[in-house]
């Protein structure tokens, strides 16, 4: 499988994967890492890992679409097969999710279809669940829905905070991110 990587933020889904690619595990190539936000720290782990990064700046372009015509271009120049989205703080459109059918995936810090969008490690606190997770799906353009390949679970401790709770869920991401990689290269794409 050959990957392209879309990041925001600190990038360790990113390098969960590369780990598991390189302990032969996942048989899969990052290609390119593409990252929007200039101070991503998931730059410096696409260096150490060697593995070649292309900011694109959402602030640079006039609009959602031609951010996301710019990525497909860039992927598609690598003929890069799967968009793999791992903390990316972007609404995606129709350009980018037609030119990958059932081909981009997201994790979320949620068991959907609970506790959708940006805020989903607060909101579990808030409604004082005692379990929560995480889940790896295909994306649709409704953010946060789509297919579900896998999720996993994770209790939610009295004494939780946002980081604490983050924290715990991201050692099941780390685990189930490689995994429904390897799952969705398996299945069948699903048809509308
Ligand atoms: C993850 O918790 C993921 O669920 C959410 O954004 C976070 C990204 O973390 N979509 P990282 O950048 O992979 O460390």
């Amino acid at each position: 499988m050959s990957l392209g990587i879309l990041a925001s933020g600190s990038g360790s889904n990113f390098e969960a994967i590369a780990q598991r690619i390189a302990e032969g595990r996942l048989n899969a190539s990052i290609r390119l890492m593409i990252y929007n936000n200039p101070d991503a720290k998931a730059a410096e782990r696409a260096d150490r890992w060697q593995i070649p990064k292309r900011l694109l700046n959402h602030r640079e372009f006039e609009s959602r679409e031609a951010l996301d015509q710019a990525i497909v271009s860039a992927f598609q120049e690598q003929n890069i097969e799967w968009v793999v989205m791992a903390g990316w703080m972007r609404i995606v459109t129709n350009g980018l999710i037609d030119a990958f059918p059932g081909r981009v995936l997201n994790i979320h810090p949620s068991l959907l279809p609970s506790f959708k969008g940006a805020h989903a490690i607060e909101q579990a606190i808030a409604a004082q669940v005692r379990v929560t997770g995480c889940t790896v799906h295909r994306v649709s353009l409704e953010v946060d829905s789509g297919p579900i390949l896998l999720q996993a679970a994770v209790p939610l401790l009295p004494d939780d905070t946002p980081d604490t709770l983050h924290r715990r869920i991201q050692t099941q991401e780390h685990q189930i991110y490689p995994q429904a990689i390897a799952l969705a290269s398996l299945l069948p794409i699903p048809t509308e």
